[in-house]
């Protein structure tokens, strides 16, 4: 069977990292969380107590080195050899990404380690731009959707099984700015690529997307 590369899009909380690493699992593919690499570019960026400035952060983001294992169902995220995977979905990195996300010297860095990373095949890439930046010409493209409130209820149950202390309507708001901000930007906002498959998950177990998705992957693959 042919390895591919498979583009999973779409907004905050569509559940595109569960399902990335569920396919990865059950079909044998590297997942490469690229959301997880903006995330860790903004700890290192706390992490100096810089002022927010373009050209620092932007400096910061081409020496950095992201890695990612997978272990035990989760995929353990290292910046520099430093495992920082429970310290980059903190409500102060998810407030911050965005903004940092937009700088386009740190998009650049981070694409060009995401097609060093699935230039071989055999990987499934999730975030806003990878059908139609990263890997326009990625043999399978999905975008993700679901309603805003089961988004917000969904990522408000992670948090607090994760033991972070959040409201409800403050989770909503906070993945209703993100989705505006990344859907407005200047660089590769966040949009479906004409050729990708629209696949909303309400209601959906996650099961039911991820059989999907390898479906339509093993359907391209023979
Ligand atoms: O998991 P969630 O959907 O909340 O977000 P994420 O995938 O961890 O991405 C965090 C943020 O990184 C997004 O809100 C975007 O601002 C940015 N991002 C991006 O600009 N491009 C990507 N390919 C992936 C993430």
């Amino acid at each position: 069977m042919k390895k591919l590369v498979v583009a999973l899009d779409g907004p905050a909380g569509a559940g595109k990292s569960t399902i990335a690493k569920a396919v990865a699992e059950k079909i044998n593919y590297a997942y490469i969380d690229t959301g997880a690499m903006y995330r860790a570019v903004t700890w290192k960026f706390v992490q100096t107590g810089h002022a927010f400035e373009e050209e620092f952060i932007g400096e910061l983001s081409e020496k950095m080195v992201i890695e990612f294992q997978p272990r035990d169902g989760v995929n353990h995220v290292f910046a520099d050899g430093v495992e920082i995977t429970d310290f980059i979905r903190t409500p102060e990195i998810s407030k911050l990404v965005s903004p940092l996300s937009a700088i386009p010297r740190v998009r650049l860095a981070m694409v060009t380690q995401q097609r060093r990373m699935g230039e071989k095949g055999g990987v499934i890439l999730d975030g806003r731009d990878i059908g139609t930046v990263v890997f326009p010409k990625a043999e399978l493209k999905i975008f993700l959707t679901a309603s805003v409130d089961e988004r917000a209820q969904r990522r408000y149950k992670e948090m607090l099984a994760k033991g972070i202390d959040v409201q409800l309507d403050v989770v909503k708001t906070e993945i209703a700015q993100r989705d505006y901000q990344d859907s407005h930007r200047a660089v590769s906002p966040l949009k479906q690529a004409e050729d990708a498959i629209l696949l909303d998950s309400t209601g959906k177990s996650i099961d039911q997307v991820a059989d999907f998705i390898i479906k339509k992957i093993e359907e391209k693959a023979k």
